[in-house]
């Protein structure tokens, strides 16, 4: 078992990770500047875990106060979420981006180092595939970036990688999420962004609970079978289940310093899909309406995901009608906490 601490471990997908950890039966320790999330989430977890979860309020481009918490916690691995994630808002204020995610991570590296632990599970994200030019997108499809956000994953995995190179001591997991999605099964934890979402479901779920009044649906002329977007949502509660696999497997001896993981589910579906999904499942009304495409998407993006499969021996179990379900029933017990 590991004592791990979570960088971003109060955020959306940090949390459900945390949750995970636990059950699997490791420690968890979370350490994050509150930036985009609540204090609050941690009561939650507790209710879910029936543990006490440590909180430490403090930014990872504090190396000293890294250090002191993975020294005062005993923790022998990271798990690394903490950045920021708005592809919009990387293209307008690069330098936040380069500083939060790139330099906080160069940051947290060192603090690990001083600390002496070197095992890792480092946060990417499929866009570091950009224009894919083939589907479905395996881990050998080459890589590059079309925004600031996108770069600095990138930059932080070319950064991981000659680390690994020069030290073969450490134990390096590269996830890359496709589409998370959902919320925790309690309807307790979830995803919950400040202002309008960026990301579809998100704004789905705001449609459906009248918090805004119609979905903006970005181009029906793509060359897919309905002309809308496809993507891989994946339910975030198997995301978090394939961080424990990547954690137990990159713990074994015989483990390379680096690996490089999908997680996603492999299947693909349109923005239609998930509005008809979320409206016959929850028994709501999505008003949406056709609108020009958003610059910088793709008509089409989703997963092999057979390396996890025969790798980490872990694959997505959850399905759509989960992933609708869940993100309303977290809609509404927020509604209710009025958070
Ligand atoms: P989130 O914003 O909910 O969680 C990130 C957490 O990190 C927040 O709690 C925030 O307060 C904290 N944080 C930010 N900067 C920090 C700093 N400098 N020091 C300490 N804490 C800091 O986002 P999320 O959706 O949970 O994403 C987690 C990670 O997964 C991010 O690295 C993101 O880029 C990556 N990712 C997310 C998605 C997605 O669609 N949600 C997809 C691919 C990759
Ligand atoms: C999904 C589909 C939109 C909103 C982003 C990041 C990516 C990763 C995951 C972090 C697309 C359509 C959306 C809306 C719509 N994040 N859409 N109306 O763009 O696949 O990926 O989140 O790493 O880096 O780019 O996700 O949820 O924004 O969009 O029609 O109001 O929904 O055009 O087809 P995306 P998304």
């Amino acid at each position: 078992m590991m004592k791990v601490l979570l960088t971003g471990g109060a955020g959306y997908i940090g949390s459900h990770v945390a949750a995970s950890l636990a059950a699997a039966g490791h420690d968890i320790v979370c350490f994050d500047n509150l930036s985009n999330s609540r204090a609050d989430v941690i009561d939650r977890l507790e209710a879910i875990t029936g543990k006490s979860v440590p909180l430490v309020v403090g930014d990872i481009r504090d190396r000293v106060a890294v250090r002191d918490a993975i020294t005062s916690h005993g923790a022998n691995a990271v798990i690394h979420f903490a950045g920021l994630k708005a592809v919009g808002e990387s293209v307008a204020e690069p330098l936040k981006y380069y500083d939060n995610n790139v330099r906080g991570t160069l940051s947290l590296i060192e603090a690990m180092v001083d600390c002496d632990v070197r095992t890792l599970v480092f946060s990417s994200s499929a866009t570091v595939y950009g224009e894919p030019q083939y589907l479905p997108l395996d881990e050998a499809h080459p890589t590059s970036a079309t925004n600031p956000y996108g770069r600095t994953k990138l930059m932080v995995e070319e950064m991981l990688s000659d680390i690994a190179a020069a030290d073969p001591a450490w134990r390096i997991a590269v996830l890359r999420y496709f589409n998370p999605v959902g919320a925790h099964a309690s309807g307790l934890i979830g995803e919950n962004p400040a202002g309008t979402p960026n990301n579809l479901m998100p704004y789905i779920s705001r449609v459906a609970a009248g918090r805004l009044s119609e979905l903006p649906v970005f181009g029906n002329d793509y060359d897919t079978p309905d002309g809308t977007g496809v993507r891989d949502y994946i339910h975030v509660e198997d995301l978090a289940d394939g961080h424990v696999a990547a954690l137990d497997r990159i713990g074994a001896e015989e483990e390379e310093a680096l690996s490089v993981w999908n997680l996603g589910t492999g299947q693909g579906y349109s923005v239609l899909d998930m509005i008809t999904a979320f409206e016959r499942v929850n028994g709501v009304r999505i008003p949406h309406r056709i609108e020009p495409r958003r610059a910088g998407d793709v008509a089409s993006c989703y997963a092999s995901a057979a390396r996890a499969r025969d790798e980490l021996g872990w694959a997505a179990r959850r399905g759509l009608d989960d992933m609708c379900a869940s993100t309303w029933r977290f809609e509404r017990t927020a509604a209710m906490r009025n958070t």
